[in-house]
């Protein structure tokens, strides 16, 4: 048996589909530990072009089971829309298992989302208004609604109810929202609307039923067949809900610390760590990205990288590669090795800088962590070391030894910086663009 964590070292967007897809072929079992469809995990295979946001990243593989953790928080029709698209590009889901302990988003949450962000004005975090952030706080507050409820009508409908009476005392008498000239009048409506919400989530339920099992004792049973089993993690470090730049976090654990619990197995079980980093930064949403271009290189990075949102379509800010983050990220989740993605969107650059440290220009303090105030966070200043671009087209590569000498010097210098092996390399988002060092 070898269970092995994949979790981003960065902002989230590493590439931890495309590896996840790529590890699955020797995997039985895929997990997906935290997180709702917020993510979108790319997939290019020779089935087609898929952009996951629920399901975990193993499901093309037929003989690989996947399994969407406790730790998870579901929106069945969303769910059901996923799994509906797959089904079109001829990917069954017979495969597909779904722990009857995960949480349910329902349509009040992303109404929360959205209200909660409208309150915060200026100060938004810029969530994917997915309602990931109001399904987790009803969790946390013990009020949350379970796969295992919807699997009872009659249980559903009660937790229903009493849920919509305290979401509609919350929206007119918190908020204030819901008047007539409340651009969310609509959205406020539809999701507190009784009927059509039991008739959606009852049906979404049905479709589901089937896949609905007893996380743990699959997992049990996967670890007892010595089976090979992938953790996957949603986001990145500097996006966890204890270890990221606090506010502007998900609501739960990327972090390998969160795949013994929304996977259902025990800590001592998971044997490797791999953290998956981009070979520069990008992030969505609001909050610091210190190594942040707003000017024509940033640009030239989201153009040659493709770097719009999976999920909301948004551009994605871009950056040069942040040593200081993936060394905290390789600290706080132990990663055995490191795959480093989208090498090959560096290829054009004459002089590549590495963040190799921050500054403080109020106080001229150098740090080599990260700070737990956001504000200090986002006041810092990158210190840079210059690398030189290797200038060469790196996507037919397939060996190490086939990459140019200051690209290997490049990736080279990432891995003493971050004090763990680089153990792949890809040079492109399709599944053979890969080199294993
Ligand atoms: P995830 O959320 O961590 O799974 O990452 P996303 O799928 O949101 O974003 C990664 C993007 O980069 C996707 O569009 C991938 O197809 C693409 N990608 C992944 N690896 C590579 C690579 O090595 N080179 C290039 N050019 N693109 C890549
Ligand atoms: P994958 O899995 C990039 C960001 C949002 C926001 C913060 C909180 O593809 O890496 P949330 O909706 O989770 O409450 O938003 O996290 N965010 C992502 N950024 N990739 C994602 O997923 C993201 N999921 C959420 O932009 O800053
Ligand atoms: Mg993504």
């Amino acid at each position: 048996m070898s269970v092995i964590a994949v979790v981003g070292a960065q902002w989230g967007d590493e590439g931890k589909g495309r590896v996840v897809d790529y590890l699955a072929a020797d995997a039985d079992l895929v997990i997906r530990y935290q997180g709702g469809n917020n993510a979108g995990h790319t997939v290019i295979n020779r089935h087609g072009h898929f952009k996951l946001h629920l399901i975990p990243s193993g499901i093309c593989y037929p003989r690989t089971r996947n399994l969407l953790g406790n730790g998870v928080v579901i929106n069945p029709p969303a769910l059901v829309d996923e799994l509906d698209a797959l089904a079109d590009a001829g990917i069954g889901s017979e495969n597909l298992f779904i722990s009857d302990r995960a949480h349910l988003v329902m349509p009040y949450h992303p109404l929360l989302d959205q209200l909660e962000e409208r309150e915060r004005g200026a100060a938004k975090l810029g969530t994917t208004s997915r309602g990931i952030g109001p399904a987790y706080v009803d969790k946390v507050a013990r009020r949350g609604i379970r796969i295992i409820d919807l699997m009872d009508a009659s249980v559903f409908e009660a937790r229903l109810s009493s849920a919509l009476d305290r979401v509609g005392r919350m929206v007119s008498g918190y908020f204030r929202a819901g008047g007539p000239d409340d651009p969310l009048a609509d959205a406020i409506a539809e999701a507190t609307d009784r009927d059509a919400i039991r008739d959606a989530y009852l049906a979404a339920g049905e479709r589901l039923r089937r896949h609905v099992v007893d996380g743990r004792q699959l997992v049990e049973r996967s670890m007892a067949r010595g089976d090979r089993i992938l953790l996957e993690g949603q986001l990145g470090t500097m996006r966890d809900l204890d270890w990221g730049v606090y506010p502007y976090v998900t609501s739960s654990s990327p972090i390998a610390g969160g795949a013994s619990v929304g996977a259902g197995l025990p800590a001592v079980a998971i044997d490797r760590v791999l953290g998956i980093a981009k070979a520069y930064s990008t992030a969505v949403g609001a909050g610091p990205l210190p190594t942040e271009l707003t000017d024509a290189v940033g640009e030239r990075l989201r153009e040659r990288g493709a770097e719009y949102g999976a999920s909301t379509g948004r551009a994605r800010r871009c950056g040069w590669y942040d040593a200081v983050t993936v060394r905290y990220s390789a600290q706080l989740a132990g990663y055995s090795a490191i795959a480093l993605t989208k090498l090959d969107v560096l290829d054009g650059f004459a002089e590549i800088p590495i963040c190799v440290g921050y500054r403080d220009p109020d106080s001229g303090r150098e740090l080599d962590t990260i700070p737990a105030s956001d504000e200090l966070f986002a006041r810092l200043e990158p210190v840079y070391e210059q690398r030189s671009g290797w200038q060469t087209d790196t996507t037919a590569c397939r060996s190490w030894d086939a990459l140019p000498p200051a690209a290997r010097a490049y990736v080279e210098r990432l891995e003493e910086l971050a004090g763990v092996p680089i153990s792949h390399v890809s040079v492109g988002p399709e599944r053979e663009q890969m080199i294993v060092r």
